[in-house]
């Protein structure tokens, strides 16, 4: 009920009309008070001056009040009392004076009476003046009670009397006998007893009236204390039933405040203060506001910049870091994988990847790539870049591209194809060393939005790092290749020279040896001929002994030739040539030999083999021996293949090749297979000079002979024969 009047009565705007709306609530709702205190407390256009004086009013008035009235009481009651006091006491003194006016009297008529002087008779007299004027006093004054009343007006003739005794007592004329002057002052003596008596009473009665006057100004200082202790407890207690919710009232908005001021410090700034009503109160919290709102907006701008300042710091930071990463080491692939992953932490993406230009023109493969497979795309594969590419474009117009929702773009061909794949946003790159594009670096992202030109703040430097290290990376390849292949060259004109310098030594040896041993052997192997063929030797067993003799010299002459032949290191007449016929006349020479051991030769010629120019007789002898060694090595193991094939090498030479699907060579002893005399085959079989034959003819004629083992599946030997063709060979010698 009270809620709803309240309702009612606050709902009614504006608060300067409550007292009028209130009027119109007050018959209808019984809380009448409570509402007029509630209505006042909520009334907000108050000043702190208007709010403390009420508040002072509110608790002083009361007090005040109830104060003035027990005051003005309690005041009034006692100043009755202490005037009846007051009248009681002059009652008691005039009527003391009558009683010792009466006193007086008495005693100077007895004095008189003894002593009949002139002094007791004026005594006497002067007592009859203060009796009756005593007595007047008396009788005037204006007595309350009637019992009063009545004492003094039964007073008043005896009182005449005695004044009438008394002046007959000292009545000069006629004199009176002595006996009757006694007589009289009997009788004065009588009459005053009883006057005595009666004053006495009266006196009585006025002490009683003092006695109870003082009482009640007793009684009434007693109420005073009690009134004005109660006084005090009511006001206290009014003070603070009203105190509360007026001190409630008055610092409500400076708590408000206050309270504000503790939530701002604590770093709430949106926190505000409502003090609505005007008044220095609602001045202070307006301005409580503003500065919050200040502080806020300057704490947002603070934010903000402090944001931007570390986004750029960490940026920086991550442009320092990802540029060491990019150049600390030329292996691009490795570069690439941390550099994408340190990227990432930056600027996300689905996925990453560079694409190069080829040296050789303008088709463009991918690189790199990281980031989630959207599709199958292989590392090398060939990179659209045609009319209209969003990759052509930015490496035509050497600037970056950035595009943040693909599906309505639409702006390059492959746009499309990436939405598709579910890219929605990307970034392209061109990547410029030594001022030429190399390449695009791009990054793809299915969520669309995600590059804005801020991004490329970041990008732009490392892109141009990137470039650098690609472009580094592949010189350093370049290089590497080169420094590998004069390596290589150098090697092998190392072991060339080597070799040459064995075979030279080993053949003026041998052309000494042979040279020497073949005039002896041929005298040996002629008689032993010349024995045989002497019909008077038929012993059996000297023949064969002879024959063995002829047998063992013949093969001898055979050494020897062979040692000639190594040592004749030069080449003979040399002419244009075909390898291929070479190689036919060479296979229908052991054709039959390789057949018999079930040994399948196969070709693979070049039909268009430029011709070499060649000693052929030494060439087909190279041949020879390589097939040999082939079908020998086969031999050992059972069966196999020897597969012959020509070709025009990639530096413009002519190959001949020799493969075998024999044992293969060894690895310990592939050093050593082109050394003179150096042979695996048991005594008797190999003298180990063919190989280094074969070695000498090849590089006289300006080519090499190589060997690679095992071929395949661990087995195999292939030895291939490069000679300069006809035409590379003239060079040489023009040169030369
Ligand atoms: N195709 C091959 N397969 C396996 N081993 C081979 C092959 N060709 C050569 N060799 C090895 O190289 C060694 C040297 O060969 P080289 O032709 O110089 O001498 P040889 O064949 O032993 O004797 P010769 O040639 O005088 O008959 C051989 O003994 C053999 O061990
Ligand atoms: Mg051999």
């Amino acid at each position: 009920m009270f809620h709803d009047c309240l309702e009612d009565l606050l709902s009614s705007p504006p608060p300067v009309l409550i007292s009028y709306s209130m009027s119109s609530h007050l018959e209808q709702c019984p809380h009448t008070m409570e509402i007029g205190l509630y209505a006042m407390l909520h009334i907000k256009k108050w000043s702190i001056r208007a709010r403390v004086l009420l508040a002072f009013l509110a608790i002083l008035a009361p007090f005040v009040g109830f104060a003035g009235i027990a005051a003005l009481h309690f005041g009034t009651l006692m100043h009755t009392h202490l005037r009846t006091q007051e009248e009681a006491s002059v009652d008691l003194m005039r009527t003391s004076d009558v009683m010792a006016a009466a006193d007086g009297l008495m005693l100077s008529v007895e004095a008189y009476v003894a002593s009949d002087d002139q002094q007791a008779q004026q005594q006497v007299s002067g007592y009859l003046t203060r009796l009756r004027e005593a007595f007047r006093m008396l009788h005037t004054t204006p007595l309350k009670g009637d019992e009063e009343r009545a004492f003094v007006d039964a007073l008043r003739e005896p009182v005449s009397r005695l004044e009438a005794l008394g002046r007959e007592v000292v009545a000069p004329t006629p004199f009176p006998a002595n006996h009757e002057r006694a007589d009289k002052a009997a009788a004065l003596a009588r009459l005053h007893n009883r006057i005595d008596a009666t004053l006495h009473r009266l006196m009585t009665v006025h002490v009683r009236e003092i006695d109870d006057a003082k009482r009640r100004v007793s009684d009434v200082g007693r109420q005073v204390i009690v009134v004005m202790f109660v006084t005090l407890i009511v006001s206290g207690l009014g003070a603070l039933s009203i105190g509360v919710p007026l001190a409630d009232w008055l610092s409500g908005p400076i708590r408000a405040i206050a309270h504000g001021s503790r939530r701002v410090a604590e770093g709430d700034l949106s926190h505000r203060v409502e003090i609505g009503g005007g008044g220095e109160l609602e001045e202070a919290a307006q301005a409580f506001n503003t500065m919050a709102e200040r502080l806020e907006r300057s704490a947002v701008e603070n934010a903000a910049l402090y944001g931007a300042a570390r986004e750029r710091a960490d940026r920086i930071a991550a442009v320092n870091r990802l540029t060491k990463i990019i150049s600390a080491s030329l292996d691009i692939g490795a570069v690439y994988e941390t550099f994408a992953a340190e990227l990432k932490r930056f600027i996300p993406y689905t996925r990453m990847g560079i694409v190069l230009s080829e040296e050789s023109g303008a088709r463009l493969k991918l690189f790199q790539l990281v980031g989630t497979p959207l599709a199958e795309v292989p590392l090398g594969m060939i990179w659209p870049n045609g009319q209209g590419t969003g990759v052509a474009w930015v490496m035509s117009h050497r600037r970056p591209h950035c595009e943040s929702d693909l599906a309505t773009a639409g702006r390059f061909v492959e746009d499309g194809m990436l939405t598709k794949e579910g890219i929605r946003s990307t970034v392209r790159l061109p990547l410029i060393a030594g001022g030429q594009v190399i390449g695009v670096l791009f990054l793809d992202d299915v969520a669309s939005g995600r590059y804005t030109e801020h991004d490329l703040d970041l990008l732009v430097p490392l892109g141009e790092q990137l470039a650098i290290a690609i472009e580094n990376a592949r010189l350093h390849r370049e290089m590497e290749q080169k420094v590998e292949e004069r390596t290589r060259t150098l090697k092998q004109t190392q072991a060339q020279l080597i070799q040459s310098g064995k075979l030279a030594a080993v053949g003026t040896l041998a052309a000494g040896v042979a040279h020497e041993l073949n005039q002896p052997l041929m005298i040996i192997r002629g008689y032993a001929q010349e024995l045989l063929g002497d019909g008077r030797i038929a012993d059996a067993e000297t023949r064969d002994d002879l024959r063995r003799i002829e047998a063992q010299t013949t093969r001898m002459a055979a050494i020897i030739t062979h040692l000639r032949d190594f040592s004749r290191q030069s080449t003979g007449r040399r002419e244009a040539t075909d390898l291929n016929r070479i190689v036919a006349d060479a296979l229908a020479f052991l054709h039959q030999q390789l057949k018999t051991r079930n040994i399948v030769v196969t070709q693979d010629v070049d039909p268009a083999l430029p011709p070499v120019s060649v000693d052929s007789l030494q060439i087909e002898q190279v041949l020879l021996n390589l097939i040999t060694n082939a079908r020998d090595a086969i031999e050992a193991t059972g069966t196999g293949a020897i597969a012959i094939r020509t070709q025009r090498a990639s530096d413009g030479r002519i190959a001949l090749s020799v493969t075998d699907t024999g044992p293969g060579i060894p690895a310990e002893i592939q050093p050593r297979i082109f050394d003179p005399f150096f042979t695996t085959k048991e005594v008797g079989k190999g003298t180990g000079l063919g190989l280094s034959i074969c070695y000498g003819i090849v590089d006289a004629h300006g080519g090499e002979l190589t060997m690679e083992s095992p071929v395949a599946d661990g087995r195999g030997a292939r030895f291939t024969m490069r000679l300069p063709s006809a035409g590379q060979a003239d060079r040489v010698e023009d040169q030369v």
